[in-house]
């Protein structure tokens, strides 16, 4: 299959590239590198004569000509993720993600040509997660269905969940309106190796190194639920490739929940490095108490589950950052 990943030079997209190029697909990365990395992993998949690479900003309708056409399945994964970037640039994480999102859909469904292809959207959990900070609850595990809502215009965090939320409304009505196939995914918290340094787990990894002690912990009690980035590609594809999702909206994730603390408890183990003082913190406005998703959905139609144990794929994480410290990278 050809297959085209835009943001493929990020995390989610090397990933995917990797597993989807090893099965023999022909893929396309479309990046600009304005986070993802041209660094010794990228170049080794790009060694591949099935992987290829276009550089180009996607929030740019005529950047769109540069990718041909021609493609059975797109994956649009361009966004300004990060949540310092949220509160340092909100404006351009609304105006990346808005106009990549209506550029992709205007030529997947003008230009592509491939009259069965099908187009998957990476919204996020942000979306909805505003809807604690507006009513003080959400149901947990939270399934697809819940309003998505913006408690708060003022607080640049919500940029993002905002950004998705006009993202998922446009791959629907489009789908709709010009009658085409597609899905939309929300990742709730994805990690592994080469996920970038601004992430709590990098982040952790980063002063385990260099023995930050007192340790600072923000959010101790909040809580989180992880899914291995191997887990998370893999159910990417299996949604891609069932008619079943046509048209629908999946949560991926790892239904178990565990706090802030018992993460970097649980890294120290694996590290082998505890600090003698924990110094818990309160979290930074609009950050969110819990998320738990709920993946049933997901599980009914497509029967994916994450396999990867917490234990293996941070065993996994933890070597990856230890051999890749931070550079000047995002
Ligand atoms: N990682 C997660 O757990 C998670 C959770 C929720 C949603 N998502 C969404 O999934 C998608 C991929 O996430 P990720 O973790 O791989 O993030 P990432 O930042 O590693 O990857 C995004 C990629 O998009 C590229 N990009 C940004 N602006 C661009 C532009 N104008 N033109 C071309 N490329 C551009 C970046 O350079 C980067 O390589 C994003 O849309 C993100 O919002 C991820």
């Amino acid at each position: 299959m050809k297959i085209l990943i835009t943001g493929g030079a990020g995390f989610i997209g090397y990933h995917l590239a990797k597993r989807l190029s090893s099965e023999g697909h022909n893929i396309t990365i479309a990046d600009n590198f304005f986070r993802g990395k041209r660094d010794a992993e990228l170049g080794a998949l790009l060694k591949n004569p099935n992987v290829h690479l276009v550089e180009a900003d996607l929030s740019q309708k005529d950047a769109w000509n540069a990718l041909g056409k021609g493609y059975d399945q797109v994956y649009h994964l361009v966004g300004i993720n990060g949540t310092n970037l949220f509160y340092e640039i909100p404006h351009e994480v609304l105006r990346i993600g808005v106009a990549s999102t209506m550029h992709a859909l205007d030529w997947f469904r003008g230009v592509n040509g491939v009259p069965d292809a099908k187009i998957l959207y990476t919204s996020s959990n942000e979306a909805y997660a505003s809807a604690l900070e507006a009513y003080g609850s959400l149901p947990l595990p939270t399934p697809e269905n819940v309003p998505l809502v913006i408690a708060d215009t003022y607080n640049p965090r919500w940029s993002y969940g905002g950004q998705k939320l006009i993202g998922e409304l446009f791959f629907i009505h489009y789908a709709k309106a010009y009658n085409f196939r597609m899905v939309i995914v929300r990742p709730h918290n994805f990690y592994g190796p080469r996920s970038g340094y601004g992430h709590v787990i990098p982040g952790t990894l980063e002063k385990i190194r260099v023995k930050t002690d007192p340790f600072p912990l923000p959010g101790a009690d909040e809580t989180r639920s992880f899914c291995y980035i191997d887990d998370a590609v893999e159910a990417m594809q299996v949604v891609m490739g069932s008619r079943a999702t046509d048209g629908g909206t999946y949560h991926i994730g790892n239904p178990n929940e565990l706090s802030m603390e018992a993460l970097v408890q649980e890294i120290f183990n694996i590290a082998k490095w505890h600090p003698k003082t924990l110094e818990k913190k309160l979290s930074p406005a609009g950050s969110v108490k819990r998320r738990l998703p709920d993946v049933s959905k997901l599980k009914r139609d497509t029967g994916w589950e994450a396999k990867t144990t917490l234990e293996e794929g941070l065993r996994k994480t933890v070597e990856w950052y230890l051999l890749n410290p931070k550079g000047d990278s995002r």
